[in-house]
């Protein structure tokens, strides 16, 4: 089994990376394979419908979408949804996410957008037939040690790599 993390945050300081980075660190020695995307690095184009799905860097991304058995999100929320870097990468990449299995690590700010994710949630749902792990991670600003990732996050982290990987193995069998 094959699992992608996208980190989507442009922020050079970003939260959302943290989590996506614990939750890898918490798969080490798993028995199946981790990659890591992050968009900052990705250099992709913005969706036109057009040339831009001959742009090699989408291209590379689609590929690693491709191969991957399940999808995790970590995403910025962005004005009570996933920020645009994330919605582009869809855009870009999402037929190849067809019938594959997807989870939402998310930083925002306050509490109150705790439902945030799910309009893009529907998105993968009913675009391209995703099966969406109903239990996503969602940390606000207060949950933090002092910009540092606390015991309770790690925690949580730790429970939804644990049902991510059963979800995902089950639906790959
Ligand atoms: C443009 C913008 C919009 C935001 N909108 C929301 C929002 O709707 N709800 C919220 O709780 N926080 C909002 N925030 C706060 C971010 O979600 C928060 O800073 C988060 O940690 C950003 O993730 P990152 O650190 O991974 O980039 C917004 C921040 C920015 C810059």
């Amino acid at each position: 089994m094959k699992i992608l993390i996208v980190s989507s945050s442009l922020n050079p300081d970003s939260k959302s990376r943290l989590l996506a980075q614990e939750l890898e660190k918490q798969w080490k020695g798993a028995d199946f394979e981790v990659t890591m995307l992050d968009l900052r690095e990705a250099n992709l184009p913005m969706c036109d419908g057009s040339a831009a799905y001959g742009d090699e860097n989408a291209i590379r991304a689609k590929a690693m979408v491709e191969e991957a058995d399940g999808i995790v999100f970590a995403s910025p929320i962005y004005v009570y949804n996933v920020n645009a870097a994330l919605k582009n990468f869809v855009e870009l990449t999402g037929h190849s996410m067809k019938d594959k299995v997807a989870g939402f690590l998310c930083s925002a700010g306050g509490k109150l957008s705790y439902m945030s994710p799910m309009s893009f949630a529907n998105s993968l749902m009913l675009d391209f037939r995703m099966f969406v792990l109903p239990r996503f991670v969602y940390v606000s600003a207060e949950d933090w040690n002092e910009d540092q990732l606390s015991e309770d996050i790690a925690d949580r982290i730790g429970e939804f790599a644990t049902n991510f990987a059963d979800f995902a193995g089950r639906m790959t069998d």
